[in-house]
């Protein structure tokens, strides 16, 4: 199996990504949030790129929540945000969630082309890992990165599957990215949280506030969901 890494949504657009597993990674926040989500039993999310499209899917769909942010803040007239915290089991249960945030949801419908769209996270890291061994196919990591630009967190996060994948004994090849990605990993194994709060983007959101966000986001292994984006819509089949 050949494991690649997009350290940005730019380099994913130039990645052919057919007959591939892809992996998006939106370490802070968006795919913890979603995992969280469907942990509690959400339905379905429907990623989108802009906020004026979420406004206009939910109007013509009033069942749907719209969520999402821009710099992390909530936006006006929406039922949720990006805390994984805003999605208790009393609000979105059932439900589908028209999603759009900053680069997340940009990555997500990036990733379209793959034969097999995968959410990753900490969260959901050997149970992902056991997903991608199963389907057997090359697999392309796709980090949402920060406006166009490298982020440390999604790149770890990355790494930690190559690393994992490696790790199961079966034979890996790994692009030059995906190299980097597990050194940067093996620098901060069994310390995440501390990267995750010492990024730029975890300071970000620490100053805002939203600290316990970012330590539910450092929570390894601690779910055994791999929630999968195919035809428009991100669900668990399984
Ligand atoms: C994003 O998609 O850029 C993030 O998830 C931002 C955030 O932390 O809300």
């Amino acid at each position: 199996m050949k494991i690649d890494l997009a350290l940005t949504p730019y380099e994913l657009e130039k990645k052919d990504l057919a007959g591939k597993s892809v992996v998006v990674i939106d370490a802070l926040r968006a795919t913890t949030t979603m995992t969280v989500a469907f942990e509690n039993g959400a339905r379905a999310f429907i990623p989108v790129g802009t906020v004026e499209e979420a406004r206009e899917l939910v109007a013509k769909n009033p069942d749907y929540l719209l969520a999402g942010e821009r710099r992390a803040k909530p936006l006006e007239g929406f039922h949720l945000g990006n805390s994984p915290r805003d999605y208790r089991p009393d609000k979105i249960r059932g439900k589908t969630i028209v999603m759009t945030t900053t680069n997340g949801t940009r990555a997500l419908v990036s990733a379209r082309g793959g034969a097999e769209v995968f959410i990753g996270s900490f969260l959901n890291l050997g149970a992902l890992c056991e997903r991608l061994m199963e389907a057997g196919r090359d697999a392309l990591i796709a980090c949402s990165g920060e406006k166009d630009l490298f982020c440390l967190e999604d790149t770890v996060c990355g790494g930690a599957i190559v690393e994992r994948l490696e790790r199961t004994g079966h034979s890996i090849i790994k692009t030059d990215a995906a190299y980097a990605a597990k050194i940067l990993y093996e620098h901060c194994e069994g310390n995440v949280y501390e990267m995750l709060c010492s990024c730029e983007w975890g300071t970000y959101l620490e100053g805002l506030g939203l600290g316990k966000d970012v330590r539910i986001c450092a929570q390894v292994d601690s779910s055994k969901v791999v929630p999968v984006y195919r035809e428009g819509k991100i669900f668990l089949d399984r």
